[in-house]
């Protein structure tokens, strides 16, 4: 346990470091990849880039713990979300000293004389305790990853079996395992990592959401294409796998992980509310899928909202899901319709989906909602269930970025 003073330091350090968190990060990531380069290839070079996301993830776990460092519950889940990614990219025990070596040189270096021995021993201490929540939650995922039938741990290799163009951006990819080995049962809403060579020799690993149901002889990950502009270059990982990966090719899987996901066993009879935008289908489909069948007596209201019909993915099996289910209630809306594309489809509007439309499709707002798209569209949803006091326990996203970022701009 962590001694009182220690306590007492950390907590009253949190003001310092909110306001040097940032500039602390960004120091202690150029101080780590100098010192430590074999630990860059866990980090998305795109985070470091793309207005420091992960540098204000870190910087905003730590003052988070600062300030909740005797209330432990209120990081429980935090710790969940943080654990399952850091899983999902294979970081280890050994992992732990690096950052923390780095990172408490960079408090020094970085506070200079405001960071007295009394508050660097204060937050190795706090450091090595959260790490040690930490590992074990992470040693537990890894086990019951590999207990699992048909799990693994580490990677391993799978073949594309089948590459589907889904829409104009959206490309799926069927994998099956090289080994011809079974799969594991995954929850609806989790994900997988996909590791790749690197430009530089190395190798790097992006995050997939499993877009079809547990229980095929296949994953499937369905991946949209990232287009840059002027000096902003192409996204690297998706666009390797929409042109240079194609049936036969293997490539290097994790196992699932996540804790976004459709728990079947909670049988309540309010509205599942599933909302996704854009590329945020691939979690949501899982569970829209999984839903229908386990929860047949449940009222069902699915959400897509997309820029226009051509980018859209996954409309037929939707379609087809609200014929076969009475339960279950379809709308598409659209940002922007051309001439051509004026529709016939009952189920399809031009607008947005937010709160207004949403609460134009339920009988009452207690619900549980369950969504997943681009940061705009996500931090909008979050702010109008937030305003209409959803308890957080029915409250379910997905982020594909940093969780930190989306709750600072809900804010
Ligand atoms: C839990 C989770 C689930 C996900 N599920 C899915 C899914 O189902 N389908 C899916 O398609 N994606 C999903 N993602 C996103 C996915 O992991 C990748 O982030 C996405 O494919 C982009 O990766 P990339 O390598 O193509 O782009 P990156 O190379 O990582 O670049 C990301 C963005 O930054 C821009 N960029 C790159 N370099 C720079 C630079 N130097 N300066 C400025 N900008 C730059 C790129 O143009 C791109 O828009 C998920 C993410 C998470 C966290
Ligand atoms: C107590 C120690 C640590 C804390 C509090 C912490 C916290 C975090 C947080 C908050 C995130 C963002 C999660 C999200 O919202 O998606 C994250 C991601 C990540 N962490 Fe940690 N972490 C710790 C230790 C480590 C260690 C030891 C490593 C190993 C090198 C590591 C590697 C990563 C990586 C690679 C990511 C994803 C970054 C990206 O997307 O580029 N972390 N961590």
């Amino acid at each position: 346990m962590l001694s009182q003073s220690t306590i007492d330091i950390v907590k009253s350090t949190a003001p310092i470091l909110d306001e040097q968190g940032e500039k602390l990060t960004r120091h202690f990531y150029e101080r780590m990849f100098k010192h430590n380069p074999e630990v860059a290839p866990y980090f998305n070079p795109a985070h470091q880039q793309v207005g420091g996301t992960q540098q204000r993830a870190l910087a905003a776990a730590i003052c988070a713990y600062a300030a909740n460092i005797d209330n432990l519950e209120v990081l429980g889940e935090a710790v969940e979300l943080i654990a399952q990614k850091h899983a999902s990219l294979q970081i280890k025990p050994d992992h732990y000293p690096v950052v923390g070596e780095n990172l408490l040189a960079s408090i020094q270096e970085v506070l200079g004389g405001a960071a007295t021995p009394d508050i660097v021993e204060a937050w190795g201490e706090a450091y090595g305790f959260l790490a040690d929540i930490l590992i074990a939650r992470e040693q537990e995922i890894y086990r019951s990853s590999a207990e699992k039938t048909g799990g693994w741990e580490g990677f391993r290799r799978f073949v594309v079996s089948r590459k589907v163009i889904e829409s104009d951006l959206i490309t799926s990819f069927y994998l099956e395992p090289e080994d011809k080995g079974a799969l594991p049962e995954f929850l609806p809403g989790q994900y997988v990592t996909v590791r790749v060579p690197a430009a530089d020799g190395t190798s790097t690993m992006r995050n997939y959401s499993l877009s079809d149901t547990p229980g095929k002889d296949y994953l499937r990950i369905s991946v949209k294409r990232e287009t840059g502009a002027d000096q902003v270059p192409d996204g690297y990982v998706s666009n390797r796998l929409h042109d240079r990966t194609e049936e036969g090719a293997a490539i290097e899987v994790g196992p699932p992980c996540g804790e976004f996901f459709l728990d079947v066993t909670e049988q309540h009879q309010r509205p599942l509310v599933l909302l996704a935008a854009g590329i945020g289908i691939t979690p949501i489909l899982s569970i829209l899928q999984t839903a229908v069948q386990a929860m047949p007596e449940r009222p069902i209201v699915f959400v897509h909202a997309c820029l226009n019909p051509r980018v859209q993915a996954f409309k037929s099996v939707v379609d087809a899901l609200a014929e076969q289910h009475p339960q279950l209630t379809v709308r598409y809306r659209y940002d922007e319709l051309s001439d051509g594309e004026l529709l016939s489809d009952a189920n399809a509007s031009e607008g947005l989906a937010d709160a207004e439309f949403i609460e134009s499709l339920l009988p009452g707002k207690d619900a549980d909602y369950y969504f997943c798209g681009p940061r705009p569209f996500m931090v909008n949803i979050y702010r109008d269930l937030l305003q209409w006091g959803i308890p957080a326990s029915q409250v379910h996203f997905e982020f594909f970025g940093p969780r930190e970022e989306l709750a600072k701009a809900a804010e």
